[in-house]
């Protein structure tokens, strides 16, 4: 089995790291903004993903430290597009989110046939993060209709 790329690993966990600590204040953010009929369940959905993007930063995290590198202290980028209905905020997280995927996917292909570990956490974590985008394109899309919001490929 070849050996990862330490370097180049650490790197890519790190960008994970700040995209899920910009996961946390993005969702918190939004949480305090949701005015109206639907408040009540989306507030709690919304804190439910801020709590799951803190666990997604805190495993990042871990993987970097296991790996005798520093952990960054860094947050990634953060929109405020101002726009604070529900539509608009689920189009934000579902494009925050297919740059978290990316993250993900950069990284497998460094440690896919090289750590078992490394690779069985990715997996993991890309399973999760595609169904949570599948469970936001769902929401997007008018009651009755089937086709996906924003189709990608699985
Ligand atoms: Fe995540």
């Amino acid at each position: 089995m070849a050996e990862i790329d330490k370097d180049q690993v650490i790197v890519v966990l790190n960008r994970i790291l700040e995209a899920e600590l910009a996961g946390v204040v993005r969702y918190t953010h939004y949480s305090l903004l949701v005015f109206g009929y639907g408040r009540i369940p989306m507030v709690s959905w919304l804190r439910d993903q801020a709590t799951e993007a803190l666990s997604h930063a805190q495993q990042a995290g871990e993987w970097i430290t296991t790996l005798g590198a520093y952990p960054s202290l860094v947050i990634g980028p953060l929109l405020d597009s101002h726009k604070h209905d529900i539509g608009a905020i689920l189009r934000e997280s579902l494009e925050a989110e297919g740059d978290a995927l990316k993250l993900y996917r950069e990284l497998l292909a460094l440690v896919k046939d090289r750590s078992v570990a490394l690779e069985e956490y990715v997996r993991q974590m890309i399973q999760a993060e595609e169904v949570h985008a599948a469970e936001v394109d769902k929401m997007l899309r008018k009651p009755g209709e089937l086709s996906a919001f924003a189709p990608r490929a699985v």
